[in-house]
């Protein structure tokens, strides 16, 4: 331990630090100044943003004790009072916000750059602020709020303003500001891992470094012994499984038997400090008996010995099928033709897989008492899924669960569906009497994926001479990794989006969906809709190419 003294805010702050604490976990955990925000603790995002002797520094990865007699300045420190600087005011005018996460470090960036350059080129601003990540927002809005930052100086600016009780409906075509968006400029908005909790215990979690394997057997007990551990838990206690579709109820909140990806968790420890969990995670011990692989589309329709199945319910298909649906309207067999002069086009397409990469990580604290029951607070999109999967894994009644969502620093669909942590640290809360907090690293996120399925599709469509559409017909395999999400209605919206705007008669598909031993895929941005989508205006392109009429004209001629 060290003593670090430093100027935070224009004020004298001293504290006990250990030497590889960052200053992004002082400023958060010490002097409880959470708007710093912590987006990937590996200097990629820039949400931990502050100054540091006036210069913007990403505190996630500057040691602390660097800054030994520093001045320190964080969002906090940014207003004035209740006058906000001229940034955070042009920041709301110009909705350059939407979630918030990552808004206190842009705003910090963007202070530090007016400071020195106070008339910048746009291309000046986008340079500035290349360090800073937004998911949400675009930059575009980003970089004109920071333009007219610079006129504030010396014109009055007319900012943008709240209805008041008094104004009539009026009010169409005109700016108006985020409801919250003071909070998020100020850096007042508390994100699930923002929220103080006395005498919470931290969860850390053991994943499987395996991607297929059975558990033969875990050894906790030194885990258990390990200084400031309160519990550890394994799969067979909590085995209920849950699964965001009543049809899909595949997952368990810690592999019981066997694991089906590398990452998912095996064990879990509730400790005093999450250093001392994530000391004790290291002493737990898993023997593991590897089973055959399948890794993509193709490995998981090949017919597969029931013992290596990743889920046994597939046993019905011979190989790891999760979910199959065809549909036909019509005559799809029209999308072949080549009589009457019709045209036709094949294509194949091979899409990558996509993570949401929303700035804030999975987070959640849960809290227990007897009279009220289960009260999760969790970085989730839809608290009421949330809310019914710990039901139903904790063996709770529904009216004894509450589940909270704060802000919620962006998801995309990649915080919609229920969590293993979720589950975990509420068993932790009910097993230990105390709350039970935990935050993802940037790794964990990716290792908890639910992004967009990586996706093999094969569209036939056919158009007669004069560019009238004729048909289309599909073939579609999506590679769901090792449990159920949304996929299966993945499935479905992968065929039936298809044709969007077109006036089409005669349409089919075919749709696969398989386990593979990789991180689930769910729910993302136009879920099930975007690769087919641009599939088949690749498609469209290729006829109009084919057939020499204008791409645009094509389009317009055959709209619904
Ligand atoms: Fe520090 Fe991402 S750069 S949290
Ligand atoms: Fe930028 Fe959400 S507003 S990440």
């Amino acid at each position: 331990m060290q003593t670090l003294s430093l100027r935070i805010n224009g004020r004298e702050r001293s504290f006990f630090i250990e030497d590889d604490e960052t200053l992004a976990r002082v400023l958060r955990e010490k002097a409880q100044l959470p708007g710093t925000k912590i987006g990937c603790e590996q200097g990629s995002c820039g949400a931990c943003t502050v100054l540091v002797n006036g210069r913007s520094t990403m505190s996630c990865i500057t040691p602390a004790l660097k800054c030994q007699g520093a001045d320190v300045v964080t969002i906090e420190g940014i207003a004035d009072g209740n006058s906000l600087h001229h940034v955070q005011q042009s920041f709301i005018d110009h909705g350059a916000l939407q979630c918030g996460y990552c808004t206190p470090g842009l705003i910090v960036t963007a202070c530090a750059f007016l400071e020195k350059n106070p008339h910048p080129t746009r291309a000046e601003i986008a340079e500035a602020i290349s360090g800073n990540l937004c998911r949400c927002t675009g930059y575009q809005k980003i970089i004109d709020a920071i333009e007219a930052a610079s006129t504030y100086l010396t014109a009055t600016p007319s900012p943008v303003s709240m209805p008041s009780r008094n104004e009539t409906f009026d009010i169409i075509g005109k700016r108006r500001p985020l409801l919250d968006s003071r909070k998020k400029v100020t850096g007042e908005a508390q994100f699930t891992d923002d929220i103080f909790v006395p005498n919470a215990l931290f969860c850390a979690f053991l994943r499987s470094s395996e991607p297929h394997a059975t558990i033969e057997s875990i050894d906790t007990s030194v885990a258990l012994v390990m200084p400031g551990v309160r519990a550890v838990a394994t799969g067979r206690d909590l085995p209920e499984t849950f699964g965001v579709l009543p049809l899909s109820q595949d997952q368990a909140a810690m592999a019981v038997e066997k694991v089906r990806f590398i990452g998912e968790i095996v064990a879990a420890v509730a400790a005093e400090t999450e250093k001392e969990a994530k000391e004790a995670i290291k002493k737990i011990v898993v023997r593991y008996r590897p089973i055959p692989t399948a890794f993509n589309w193709k490995e998981a329709l090949q017919p597969t010995d029931p013992a290596a199945l990743i889920h046994s319910h597939s046993a019905k298909h011979g190989c790891n099928l999760h979910k199959q649906a065809e549909m036909n309207f019509g005559d799809p067999s029209v999308s072949e033709a080549a009589s009457g002069g019709a045209l036709s086009s094949t294509m194949e397409f091979d899409f990558p897989g996509i993570n949401h990469a929303f700035l804030e990580p999975h987070a959640a604290i849960a809290k227990w008492d007897d009279h009220d029951g289960l009260t999760l607070t969790s970085a989730t999109q839809v608290p009421h899924y949330t809310q019914r999967a710990l039901a139903k894994v904790l063996h709770l009644p529904l009216e004894k669960v509450r589940v909270i969502k704060p802000f919620v620093g962006s998801g995309f669909g990649g915080k919609s569906d229920p969590f293993p942590h979720e589950m975990i640290v509420s068993y932790f809360a009910i097993k230990t009497g105390r709350p039970v907090r935990t935050r993802l690293s940037r790794e964990e996120v990716f290792l908890t994926n639910h992004g967009r399925h990586p996706t093999h599709l094969s569209l036939t469509a056919s158009m007669d001479p004069s560019g009238k559409l004729l048909g289309t017909n599909a073939d579609i395999v999506i590679d769901g990794g090792a449990y159920g999400s949304f996929g299966v209605v993945t499935t479905y919206y992968n065929g039936i989006l298809l044709q969007a705007p077109y006036d089409l008669k005669h349409y089919g598909f075919r749709t696969r969906r398989v386990y593979t031993n990789k991180p689930a895929c769910g729910a993302m941005r136009g879920h099930g809709a975007v690769n087919p989508r641009f599939a088949m205006e690749v498609v469209l392109d290729d006829l109009a190419h084919k057939s020499g009429i204008d791409p645009c004209d094509l389009r317009l001629q055959n709209l619904l």
